[in-house]
């Protein structure tokens, strides 16, 4: 959709990637986010999902530039906020998107964004998650299995909380992947991917 407005506000948040001081949360990611996310759209479309005119091409650039924006800005310092990444992303995406995005539509990104790493909500709104949302999450769910991202990760120092997940909680998030992932294309890639990942291990 052509709208220079919210073209600059994609375009901004290339510019705020590209300065990640995350290595795994870097513009690499984002683009493959993107890449994936228009996949789920298709894939959800494909499979009789109710798609109405609630999302469209700039509104998924907009959430998936912007959602990891609060761990491009800290880097390995978040600490605890680390719980609370998405909150953060979103009054980042706030401030730095309101002069360039209509009130209504931008309040359907920043809720994406503020929800994407909520896994309760996830499994218990189902169908009913709104649809920005699961593009969101599907595409970003895809790209964290990816071997060469997880290749890259390996020089990154972790917090705690990344320790922890990685090495006790991945059992369970995969786990979980399972109840939440509904687009065929997404459940596809992640198969692909973690057979690279065990090929490679
Ligand atoms: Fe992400």
């Amino acid at each position: 959709m052509k709208n220079p407005s919210e073209q600059k506000a994609i375009e901004k948040g290339k510019d705020w990637m590209k300065r990640s001081k995350n290595i795994t949360h870097d513009f690499k990611h984002v683009e493959n986010v993107s890449e994936h996310a228009f996949k789920v759209f298709e894939s959800l479309k494909e499979q009789g999902w109710k798609v109405e005119d609630e999302v469209d091409e700039n509104l998924i650039l907009l959430s998936v530039w912007w959602h990891d924006s609060f761990k491009a800005l800290k880097g390995d310092k978040r600490g605890v906020d680390e719980l609370v990444e998405g909150l953060k992303s979103s009054k980042i995406a706030k401030e730095e998107l309101e002069d360039f995005v209509e009130k209504e539509r931008l309040e359907k990104i920043l809720y994406a964004i503020k929800m994407h790493n909520n896994i309760p909500y996830f499994i218990l709104a189902g169908k009913r998650m709104p649809l920005l949302l699961r593009i969101l999450v599907e595409a970003d769910a895809v790209d964290g299995r990816d071997p060469e991202r997880k290749r890259r990760g390996t020089k990154q120092k972790r917090s705690f909380f990344h320790r922890v997940g990685e090495s006790i909680l991945d059992p369970v998030f995969t786990i979980l992947r399972r109840v939440y992932i509904r687009s065929e294309y997404a459940k596809m890639k992640i198969k692909e991917l973690e057979k690279q990942r065990n090929d490679k291990a």
